[in-house]
């Protein structure tokens, strides 16, 4: 790196916060290690006008900054290219929480902030904040509203975006933008937040935020049911949407060969039903609390059992019941990756067009890799499934992706575009998915993107050649 660079950026943060040699593995190798890339410098700011010397310095020299909150991404745009030039930005100690306003039901805090603390400050006022993912306890809120994180909450309360009242962002100009907003309302031209929610660090570091919170429920009930097939999942989620309104909260789904993979890396956990093709897992928040919640929610159960809708259920009696029965959910990408390198789908589609999306592409994978281990699961309840493949037994995951993802990935995004769905629906383009922009999303859009992108980056150092295609080609 420049030696000017560097003693501009150790002026900026503290030589101590300028790391350039040793064991940067933490900063530059994603969660999946798919990608193992070299950083010139990782660099840990601790304020925001930190943040904004630092962007200023990388802008004079013209040095590429990729941002990086907990590198819990699936999709690649938080680490280095592999060029050792880019400065690793990494936001993890700028983690205040600034303000709490119980009435207005808004908490402010820095981008570095894990999601749990955050839950948990929610919670110590009796209120929450409702994004909730499995990698929380390690993710942070800027990481998780550059990449508009979805999660296990979402049929009710929305994506991070839906909860983003206001920002506080450091331009690729090094200037601070402060819409810091704790309003619902304000109509005051074009929606600047919008544009950065989900831009994954190519047109700005997120450095604060403003998020909506919500009063706490009652009560919170937890219950796994077996189907047979999809379109049983898709009944009960019918049923359970007429009879729980807006208390059902989560609406997981999770294919036998997803549960196995979890027993087979994880055999100490419970397992509450019997195996069966599909099971599906239901959070309920209810205001008038337990008793009446579980009163309501095996009445749901028992009409789906009598209808043949369900075939087993059983609702957890304690919250340490509850927390086994979402253990299981969560550690599905967790035993994915104990397993080895896989190829993973986030894919969006019409609830409805589910089971004839699976069916059709189920189909066409096991014709054209035979062997290859389907691993289904995800948000049925907010049409996103996690339509995954682990590498047939006895072949290494890394040779199976590198051999044959191009090959599954037109086949699941050609069924996903037939079906009216979307190639990414929570985890965002990254890295990984910018080809896939370029063949797949209409040119209007593209073009427009990149419009946005030359207009406010126009040195092109924020997070390069992620998420967009180079204009022109
Ligand atoms: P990072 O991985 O550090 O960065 C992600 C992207 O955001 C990068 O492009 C980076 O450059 C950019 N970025 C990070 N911080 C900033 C900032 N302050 N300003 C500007 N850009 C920034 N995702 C879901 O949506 N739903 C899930 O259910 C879900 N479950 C997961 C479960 C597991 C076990 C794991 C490992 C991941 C899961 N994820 C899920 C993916 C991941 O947790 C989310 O994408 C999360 O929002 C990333 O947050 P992070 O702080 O780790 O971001
Ligand atoms: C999940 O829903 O568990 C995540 O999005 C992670 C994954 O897809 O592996
Ligand atoms: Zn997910």
């Amino acid at each position: 790196m420049d030696p000017a660079l560097l003693a501009r950026l150790r002026d900026a943060v503290g030589a101590d916060h300028v790391l350039t040699g040793g064991e940067l593995a933490a900063w530059e190798v994603d969660w999946r290690r798919r990608w193992h890339g070299k950083a010139a410098a990782v660099v840990r700011p601790g304020t925001t006008d930190e943040v904004a010397a630092v962007v200023r310095a990388c802008a004079t020299h013209r040095v590429a900054i990729v941002p990086q909150g907990g590198n819990t991404g699936m999709v690649g745009g938080g680490v280095p290219d592999a060029s050792g030039t880019q400065v690793l930005l990494s936001l993890q100690r700028m983690s205040r929480v600034r303000a709490l306003d119980v009435d207005n039901l808004t908490l402010t805090a820095e981008a570095g902030c894990v999601l749990q603390t955050l839950q948990e400050a929610a919670t110590a006022q009796g209120l929450r904040l409702p994004l909730s993912l499995a990698a929380e306890g390690s993710c942070t809120i800027g990481g998780n509203l550059a990449t508009n994180a979805g999660g296990t909450e979402v049929l009710r309360f929305g994506n991070a975006r839906q909860l983003c009242l206001g920002l506080e962002v450091v331009t690729p100009q090094g200037e601070v933008w402060d819409g810091l907003s704790g309003l619902r309302k304000d109509n005051t031209g074009y929606d600047l937040r919008d544009l950065f929610v989900g831009s994954e660090g190519t047109l700005g570091v997120i450095t604060a935020a403003t998020l909506a919170l919500v009063p706490r429920p009652a009560a919170t009930l937890t219950a796994l049911a077996a189907c047979a097939d999809l379109d049983a999942a898709l009944a009960l989620l019918r049923l359970a949407r007429a009879r729980l309104a807006s208390g059902l909260t989560g609406f997981e789904l999770m294919a036998r060969h997803a549960l196995e993979l979890v027993e087979t890396h994880f055999p100490e956990l419970p397992r509450p039903l019997p195996p069966t093709p599909w099971a599906v897992l239901l959070e309920f928040d209810d205001a008038q609390g337990e008793s009446t919640a579980r009163e309501r929610l095996e009445a749901l159960l028992a009409e789906a059992l009598e209808a043949g809708t369900i075939g087993d259920a059983a609702v957890a009696g304690s919250l340490a019941q509850a927390d086994a029965m979402w253990q299981l959910r969560e550690s599905i990408p967790l035993a994915q990756a104990r397993d080895g390198l896989n190829v993973k789908h986030d894919v969006a589609l019409p609830v409805s067009r589910i089971p004839a999306f699976c069916a059709a592409t189920e189909a066409a994978l096991r014709e054209a890799l035979p062997g290859a281990r389907l691993v289904v699961f995800g948000h049925l309840g907010d049409g996103n499934l996690h339509f995954n493949l682990q590498a047939p037994p006895g072949q290494e995951g890394a040779d199976f992706v590198a051999a044959r993802e191009a090959e599954v990935n037109r086949i699941v995004y050609d069924a996903v575009l037939a079906h009216g769905g979307s190639f990414s629906a929570e985890h965002g383009i990254g890295a990984l998915k910018v080809h896939e922009m370029a063949a797949r999303k209409p040119p209007v859009a593209l073009a427009l993107m990149q419009r946005i992108k030359a207009a406010l980056d126009p040195l092109g150092i924020m997070n390069p050649h992620r998420v967009l295609p180079p204009a022109g080609g």
